[in-house]
């Protein structure tokens, strides 16, 4: 899986082809996505929120299940690399009158556009648009199923990095559900490739992968152990969606046993930061304080997650230039 993850995302020169998963990137590459970003952090707090990296580039946003952050701010990102972007709402477009998923893809290719954003609810979408797309097409993973979130994962390394320097020494708690959640596997392999010394994952038996252990993390069932003295807490929804079966009692059992409260944050690192991808669920996965409170960074994790998208996108879209000189004699 490493070695074709590499070899589908990275040209011969070793630059991003494509953004598909954190997994067979490695650490240099994680590191130079978060260095682009810091570049990017300025660009949002101009005058004139915008840099000409992208101009002339067609950026279509695929989104085949809902989301407002990562749509909103792909979209915001791509705007201020200067590219026109295409919101395509699929559920009111062809797919739905009966069009394949390439039939999309080819028609698109037939407008000229440069990149697919894609989110979908099937694992594996993004790595089958990549593979059927046009060669100088570049696609983005903004979510697959309960595969990978890596847009997500790194605008969560880029936010631990603010506030703690450096990734080494850290301990970092994931919180939920981390059977459903593409999230806390993208978070996993960014955060053990970037070199944190402990990562935890503290869920009921019921929500986590029967092979947990074997992502490299540390696997803890009770929430006052799990946090204790950890650096960085990260809160998941319960992604009941994805569920099926009842595999929780009821959320005020849930929030009984796992909730973040601001008893159980105490029992962290005194300079401990409460992270959470979003949509939280005031009062099931923590407690309104907690998610309101001065250890909160969710909020910054929104900002900052624009520029790690154009990070990223101009990272890919660079590549692209680079390719088509090379190209031509
Ligand atoms: C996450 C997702 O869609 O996977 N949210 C997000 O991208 N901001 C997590 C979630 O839905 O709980």
């Amino acid at each position: 899986m490493s070695l074709n993850n590499k070899t589908l995302q990275l040209d011969e020169a070793g630059r991003l082809l494509h953004f598909l998963t954190v997994d067979g990137l490695g650490r240099e590459m994680l590191t130079e996505i978060l260095d682009t970003a810091e570049g990017f952090t300025g660009v949002s707090e101009r005058t004139i929120k915008k840099v000409p990296l992208c101009r002339g580039k067609v950026v279509a946003n695929l989104f085949f299940e809902t989301s407002t952050r990562t749509r909103t701010t792909f979209e915001l990102a791509a705007k201020r690399l200067s590219a026109d972007v295409l919101n395509l709402n699929i559920s009111a477009s062809a797919t739905s009158k009966g069009e394949t998923l390439l039939d999309t893809l080819r028609n698109l290719e037939a407008m000229h556009v440069d990149m697919f954003i894609a989110r979908h609810a099937s694992s594996g979408a993004a790595h089958f648009i990549a593979q059927h797309a046009d060669p100088g097409v570049g696609v983005i993973n903004a979510g697959d199923g309960r595969h990978a979130h890596p847009t997500q994962a790194m605008l969560d390394m880029f936010t631990i990095r603010r506030h703690k320097g450096d990734f080494v020494g850290l301990r970092v708690a994931i919180v939920g559900d981390i059977l459903h959640s593409r999230v806390a596997r993208s978070q996993i392999l960014a955060l053990n490739s970037l070199g944190v010394s402990e990562v935890r994952v503290v869920a009921p038996c019921t929500l986590l992968p029967s092979d947990a252990r074997s992502l490299g993390v540390h696997v803890y069932h009770d929430m006052e152990k799990g946090v204790r003295e950890v650096d960085v807490i990260i809160m998941l929804r319960l992604q009941r969606e994805r569920m099926q079966g009842a595999l929780l009692p009821s959320e005020h059992e849930y929030f009984r046993l796992f909730g973040l409260t601001e008893q159980r944050l105490a029992l962290a690192d005194s300079q401990a930061i409460v992270m959470h991808p979003g949509p939280i669920n005031r009062g099931v996965e923590m407690d309104s304080q907690v998610a309101d409170g001065s250890k909160s960074v969710i909020l910054q994790q929104v900002s900052y997650g624009i520029a790690i998208r154009m990070a990223v996108i101009s990272m890919v879209i660079g590549a692209q230039n680079l390719r088509m000189q090379e190209m031509t004699p």
